[in-house]
């Protein structure tokens, strides 16, 4: 039997992306023409997949741009941070480790870097810092990438995801200073950042009063087309030796509300239950499975919040839009005008519920099934 042709769980920037043309063509040439790049979007819609393919189209045309990506989500403090940066700006400065010796002593002048190789070089370099060291001159840290560029006559794209995590650090505030204030008069350099929690993200680079504000263009990502899943799934589905109709495929879609990682999934499932051709039962059975595999971190998402949040939660699933009157707060048992306000702010932080179109829903299209399952007995089957 073939291999499933959907992909979740981790980026897909070259199998199984789909799409994204515009987006691409924008983020490439935004990040060629040293135009920085914030990109927001809620998590699984595919900011990760979609700036891997765009720096790995970067990295086989361009040989004079050198790019970096970092995930700052098990980054947990400034020094970590500086340490990962230098390392990473430094490895992909060349493709020859006995350079990146000679860098890691070259372009410092107050920071003496402590740096180690081992038998396999391109995973194990490392380097550290004094910290005392670090905390003084991080500036040459920051800077790294411009020296190394004007020295080496070349270019840096320098991505890092779920930015928003930097505001953890202790000293956060007078960090963020110092990165704008470093980053902004970089000439060789351009930042791509990125990141899932949308009132952080948004708090970073759209609050006048914030060293980031403006630093760039922002790109809020939106989820990828029916039509456009439609043939992507159909497809997929003809490469890898099967067969689905449009019709049948479009609920797949449908029912995850086009979000990228739900589709993959679903599609995956449906993909797997398939002898030769998927049928609306097919899907039907793919669905329940999907429930089934993702509902014990749904219980425990619902574990996580309070009664009148929980109740708050349940008037968003049946498509109440005024929380503050008197009727919707008594027959949900919302609590005051003020609960209902606070509680909403913190189902919108937690990127539980979301605004569109005046109406809030669901961030998570499977979450939302579940859900209306668990507390209404309301099915899901197609
Ligand atoms: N362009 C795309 N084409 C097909 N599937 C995608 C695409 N982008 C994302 N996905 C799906 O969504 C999942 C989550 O994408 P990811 O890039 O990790 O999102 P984010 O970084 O926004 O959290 C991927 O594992 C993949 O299944
Ligand atoms: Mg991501």
């Amino acid at each position: 039997m073939k291999d499933s042709p959907f992909i979740y769980g981790t980026t897909v920037s070259i199998h199984s992306f789909t799409n994204r043309e515009d987006e691409s063509a924008k983020l490439r040439s935004n990040l060629l023409n040293g135009i920085n790049t914030t990109i927001i979007s809620p998590r699984r819609w595919g900011k990760s997949s979609l700036v891997e393919k765009v720096i790995h189209d970067i990295n086989r045309k361009e040989k004079k741009t050198k790019t970096v990506i970092i995930d700052l989500f098990s980054i947990g403090s400034e020094e970590e941070f500086l340490e990962t940066f230098a390392r990473e700006v430094i490895k992909s400065s060349s493709s020859k480790w006995q350079e990146w010796m000679l860098s890691g002593r070259e372009f410092f002048k107050k920071l003496i870097p402590t740096l180690s190789l081992g038998i396999e070089p391109q995973s194990d370099f490392s380097l550290s810092f004094d910290w005392k060291e670090l905390k003084k001159n991080s500036d040459e840290v920051l800077n790294l990438p411009e020296i190394i560029a004007k020295k080496r006559g070349i270019k840096f794209i320098i991505c890092l995801d779920e930015f928003q995590n930097l505001s953890s650090f202790s000293n956060y505030i007078a960090f963020e200073k110092k990165l704008r204030a470093c980053w902004q008069r970089q000439k060789s350099v351009t930042y791509c950042l990125y990141g899932s929690k949308r009132h952080m993200m948004t708090d970073i680079f759209n609050n006048p009063s914030k060293p980031f504000y403006r630093f760039g263009d922002i790109i809020l990502l939106k989820k990828i087309e029916q039509k456009k899943w439609v043939t992507f799934i159909t497809k997929s589905f003809i490469k890898a030796g099967k067969q689905i109709d449009e019709k049948t495929a479009l609920l797949i879609p449908l029912m995850m509300k086009n979000h990228s990682w739900y589709v993959q999934q679903l599609s995956h499932y449906t993909w797997n239950l398939t002898h030769r051709k998927a049928t609306l039962t097919t899907v039907g059975n793919a669905l329940n499975e999907l429930i089934n595999a993702n509902s014990p971190l749904y219980q425990k998402e619902t574990e996580s919040i309070s009664t009148t949040q929980l109740n708050l939660l349940k008037a968003v699933a049946k498509g109440e839009t005024q929380f503050t009157s008197n009727t919707v707060m008594q027959k949900h048992q919302l609590g005051t005008p003020n609960n209902v306000i606070k509680n909403k702010t913190v189902l919108i932080n937690n990127d539980i519920i979301h605004e569109i179109n005046n109406k809030f829903e669901f961030v998570d299209p499977a979450f939302e099934l579940w859900f209306k399952k668990q507390y209404f007995n309301q099915s899901y089957s197609i």
